[in-house]
Order: C-alpha cells, then structure tokens, then sequence
C-alpha cells in the first residue's frame, strides 16, 4: 500500500517540500505520496492526530507549528529537546510517535556537502535568536568552531539563547549595533526580515573578503540579505535552498531508511551553474 506523509504550516501554499519530496520518491523508487496540509494554529493538535488515525506516516511541520507540535509526539530526539522545535514527526512501527529536528543537519550538510567549507576553528555570526537559530545552533557546534555570536534586534533573546547553549562551546548573544570592528569567517542570516523586504541595520564591518554570507531564507532572485552581501564585497554568499533540500533529504531518511542523493536537486536550483527553468518552474 502507498505510504502518505505530508507537510503542516499555516499558510502552506508557498511551501516546496511537497515537490522536494516528490522528487524524491521518484529518484529512490518510493512508493509513496506527500500532500500539504494548511491547519490553523487553533485545529493544530486534534486535526494532527486525526491525520494520525487515518494512518499517516510521517510529518513536516513548518511555520507557525514547529513548538505547538511537540504536544503530539510520544518523545523527542535529543536534537528536537535542544532546539525546543520539532520539523519531523516520525511514527515508529509500534505506533509511537518521535519528534526531530532536522534544520541543523541539512544547514551543515549543505555548508559542508554542497559548498565545501570548512567549520572547524572558524569564527560564526548568526544574525537573529528565533526558532532556526536555535535548530542550528547545536549541529554548527558538533562541527567545532572557534566561537559563534548571536546578534538579534531584540538582544534580551540572543542573550538568553546563548545561555541557554552555554554548555556546547563559546557562545554570546548580543544586539546589532555591538558587533562594529568584528569580523566573522561565516555570516548566517536567520532573520525573517527578508520575508517583508526588510533589511536590518547589520555593520558591513562584520564582513570581510573571505566572508561567506548565508541566507538562510531563499528566493527566485537575490534575497535582501544577499543583495546587501555582495554589495559590501562579501567573499561568497549563499540563499538556503541547499539547506532546504538537506533537511528534507534528513527527514525522507528518518521515515524511509534510504538517503536521497541531493546533488541533482542542488545543481538545478536557482542560482546554480546548472539550474534549468524547468526545475525552477517546479520549484516556483
Ligand atoms: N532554508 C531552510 O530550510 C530554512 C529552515 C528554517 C527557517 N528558514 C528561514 O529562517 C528564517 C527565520 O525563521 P525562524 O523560524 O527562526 O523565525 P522566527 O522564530 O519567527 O524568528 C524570526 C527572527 O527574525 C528577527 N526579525 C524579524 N523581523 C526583523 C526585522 N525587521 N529586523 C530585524 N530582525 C527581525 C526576529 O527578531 P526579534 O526577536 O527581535 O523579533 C527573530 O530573531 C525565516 O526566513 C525562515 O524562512 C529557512
């Protein structure tokens, strides 16, 4: 029988995992299908357990769910704990239900797989204290940097996230405007202003002509956090599409026991040397 699986938020309309997954399953030979479920926050937890009933195998969940949803999961891997988010919920054979976290592993797997670089020893900026950054934070640990800064328009957050992170390497949370005459060898914006359009005032000092900037949103075009990167010569600069592609792969992972290959995903997706406007007409 075909197994369903299926990605929650709300909205849901933009999402691209169901084409990700999709590809997927074609590439691998999995009989499966994946759908999109749009579930306002107030149905989240009954109209999730009914998706449950009706024998749904696996789940991605997205913006606004990813705290909420941990409440219908039996127990949570070590990463979800750490991140206090869930964007994976997995049901085991003996009908109990795991929630993970997957952001982290597919942002270092797409830093490390797909751009080659080197982590170790590096110094980190990651530019706001919400949700991804607290996915992220403990897999770009695991990778042994030298130290990594938080830097959030509200930095009472950044402080609190670097506290609550003490335990992992070198951490501070601090607010924009304190990060003059630093200079980092990764900068990741994991804001949402782009979103809106919106560019937080980030010192250009902070980057150098070796710098990677990260975006970890992504679009058809330069992001606004891309756009003012290369403007400011930043050495390399990246939107999150390949990251959005490894945590899927993650995810496909944890439900089927068989790793997708990603690359000929990654090679075609905008900005790509290789990247076709039929696989950008797919991903649209
Ligand atoms: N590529 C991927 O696979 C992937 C995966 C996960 C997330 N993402 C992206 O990562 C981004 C962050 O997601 P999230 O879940 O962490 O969101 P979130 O929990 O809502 O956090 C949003 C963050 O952005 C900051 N922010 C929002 N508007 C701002 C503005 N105008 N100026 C300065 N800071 C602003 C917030 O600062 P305050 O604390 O001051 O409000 C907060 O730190 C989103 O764009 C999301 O799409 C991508």
């Amino acid at each position: 029988m075909t197994d369903r699986y299926g990605v929650i938020g709300h909205p849901i309309a933009h999402s691209k995992s169901p084409v990700i997954h999709r590809l997927f399953a074609e590439a691998t030979g999995q009989d499966l299908v994946y759908e999109a479920w749009d579930i306002a926050p107030e149905d989240l937890i009954e109209r999730v357990r009914q998706l449950f009933a009706e024998g749904i195998r696996g789940l991605n969940v997205t913006v606004p769910h990813k705290t909420e949803i941990a409440r219908v999961a039996s127990r949570l891997s070590s990463r979800a704990e750490l991140a206090g988010a869930v964007n994976t919920l997995i049901v085991h054979a003996d009908g109990s239900i795991e929630g993970d976290n997957t952001d982290g592993a597919g942002l270092v797997n797409d830093l490390r797989q797909n751009l080659r670089v080197r982590l170790a020893g590096t110094r980190i900026l990651i530019l706001g204290a919400g949700g991804a950054t607290r996915g992220i934070v403990p897999a770009l640990f695991e990778t042994r940097p030298r130290d990594i800064v938080i830097a959030n328009r509200t930095p009472e957050k950044a402080r609190e996230l670097a506290r609550d992170f003490r335990l992992l390497g070198r951490i501070l949370g601090c607010q924009f405007q304190e990060l003059g005459g630093q200079n980092f060898d990764l900068v990741i914006n994991a804001t949402s202003a782009g979103l809106h359009g919106e560019l937080p005032p980030f010192p250009p000092s902070i980057l150098g002509p070796g710098t990677l900037c990260y975006d970890l949103s992504y679009s058809m075009h330069d992001t606004p956090f891309v756009a003012w990167a290369r403007e400011q010569g930043a050495g390399r600069v990246s939107q999150g599409w390949g990251m959005l592609v490894e945590q899927a792969a993650e995810s496909f992972y944890l439900w089927r026991g068989v790793r997708p290959d990603t690359k000929p995903i990654i090679a075609k997706l905008p900005g790509a040397p290789g990247a076709t406007d039929t696989m950008q007409a797919r991903l649209a």
